[in-house]
């Protein structure tokens, strides 16, 4: 997959922002108990939350309110975003940590030196994705573990993927899936349909639609990879 110039990027970045400064007002995400969301997402792994059990952790594009926040049994806990400092409502963490304000294309971390990488809904967003997983690699330890989750689409989703600006990258699940297979070796991998809860009575507010039209074609490739 190659890298979009840093204008696509930085607009889908303002995008980003807008989502979560007002995310909890969307109408999926309006009663979501983000923890249960969390330990209903892990399995798809093959893992738990005993898996993080006093690991070096780092979440790479956490989000304000990403799985870094949600383990605290880790031995350490690195976060980077870009936006790490205007997520205003951004989780904070306790015990050993580092929160870094920076890219997945530059880790700020030596090599060698995390046991498990999470890149949740993350890699999709990035201005390049190549150069995140070879970046992610080169600070895993050997014979450490990623855990990968972006939105996937069908091929014939193909011509409509412009419309989607908060993305500037889209892909099939097995082009996905291979892609991660040039720089890890995959272990497991699962494809499920995104199913966005919208009540019915909100089916008609336009700021529900692109989570309708999204039930259509969505789909969350979870991938987990060792170096
Ligand atoms: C959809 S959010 C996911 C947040 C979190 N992982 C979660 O699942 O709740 C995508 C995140 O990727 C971050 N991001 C975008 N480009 C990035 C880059 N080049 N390096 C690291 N993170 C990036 C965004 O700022 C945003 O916080």
């Amino acid at each position: 997959m190659n890298g979009v110039t840093r204008d696509r990027w930085s607009a889908s970045q303002r995008l980003e922002l807008h989502f979560w400064q007002t995310w909890t007002k969307a109408a999926p995400y309006q009663n979501l108990d983000v923890p249960k969301y969390w330990s209903e997402e892990l399995p798809r792994f093959g893992c738990s939350r005993d898996f993080f059990t006093g690991r070096r952790v780092l979440d790479i594009g956490c989000g304000p309110v990403g799985l870094i926040h949600f383990v605290d049994n880790a031995a350490e806990r690195i976060r980077i975003d870009p936006l790490l400092l205007q997520y205003e409502s951004r989780m904070t963490l306790q015990g050993p940590q580092l929160s870094l304000a920076g890219l997945g294309e530059a880790l700020p971390l030596a090599s060698d030196s995390v046991d498990l990488a999470i890149c949740f809904n993350a890699l999709d967003h990035m201005q390049d994705p190549s150069a995140a997983l070879a970046e992610i690699r080169r600070v895993l330890r050997p014979g450490g573990t990623l855990l990968l989750m972006i939105h996937s689409f069908p091929k014939w989703a193909r011509p409509f993927f412009w419309i989607d600006r908060l993305h500037p990258h889209h892909w099939t699940a097995p082009a996905f899936v291979s892609q991660v297979g040039h720089t890890f070796e995959v272990e497991r991998s699962e494809t499920v349909r995104r199913r966005f809860e919208v009540p019915v009575s909100k089916w008609i507010l336009p700021s529900s639609w692109k989570y309708l039209a999204g039930n259509l074609v969505v789909a969350s490739t979870y991938v987990r990879a060792r170096k």
